[in-house]
């Protein structure tokens, strides 16, 4: 049985005030449900995290980073090591957001470099795929997403520690998504490809997020595909409102 995981990228969104309080809000909600059937996770930015860490302390919601380096430590101007996060607290960081490989030219190996030193630092890892819409147009979707988890999963990935997130580029921040017969397929096919590279019993347990343009009225849509174990929000996840309704269609 997989946990589902509702995890939430506020991505560069939050002062200090609001942010506070929109973790406040969430470790409130989380804690007075009883014995939630979901994981959540809230990734803020880099400058909340020690505020966040701090309200949601023993409410059960688990704290992580956007991003994080591939070095440990050492001359790496702006760049915060996994080990850093894990000695602030985080639990786990997410890693290959197409924002990251768009913007900051990240290829799969850094990916994969990244995600085996969060491991090594003792974090879970939010491992994120996808399609770009010429991708999806031209019929690649399924091979490029392949390529990603082939080139980007760590050596040591346990089901209990690792995550994958698929974000179609297209969907992401548009209002749109793929159908449900398409997340489906693409979850199927990525379970299919894991238990080539990590073995059918991790494959069998390790948790498949989707992630792009989740909000409260398609959640249950794509929270009851089988192969579907969680979202990953973006937008919905800065309204308390939103992100706790997305997490109630788990039930
Ligand atoms: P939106 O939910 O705003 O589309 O963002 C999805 C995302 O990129 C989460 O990582």
């Amino acid at each position: 049985m997989r946990k589902k995981l509702i995890a939430g990228n506020w991505k560069m969104n939050g002062l200090t005030h609001d942010g506070i309080s929109l973790a406040k809000d969430l470790a409130n909600l989380y804690k007075a449900s009883d014995n939630p059937i979901f994981d959540m996770f809230i990734a803020p930015p880099f400058t909340l995290l020690s505020n966040v860490l701090e309200v949601v302390k023993e409410s059960g919601v688990w704290v992580g980073a956007q991003d994080c380096s591939m070095y440990d430590a050492g001359a790496h101007t702006g760049d915060v090591s996994p080990i850093m996060l894990k000695d602030l607290g985080c639990g786990g960081v997410i890693v290959g957001h197409s924002e990251r490989r768009a913007d900051h030219g990240e290829t799969n190996e850094i990916v994969k470099a990244k995600a085996e030193a969060a491991l090594k630092a003792g974090l879970g890892v939010i491992i994120c795929v996808g399609e770009t819409l010429r991708e999806r147009e031209t019929g690649k979707t399924l091979n490029v997403v392949k390529e990603q988890l082939q080139k980007s999963i760590p050596t040591e990935t346990t089901a209990g520690r690792v995550v994958i997130a698929y974000e179609p580029v297209w969907a992401i921040g548009t209002g749109k998504t793929p159908t449900k017969n398409d997340v489906q397929e693409v979850h199927a096919s990525m379970r299919h490809v894991l238990a080539d590279v990590v073995g059918a019993e991790i494959a069998q347990n390790i948790r498949l997020l989707y992630g792009g343009s989740v909000k409260p009225n398609n959640a249950k849509d794509l929270l009851t595909l089988p192969d579907v174990d969680g979202a990953l929000v973006g937008g919905a996840s800065l309204k308390v409102n939103d992100f706790w309704a997305i997490a109630q269609a788990v039930m």
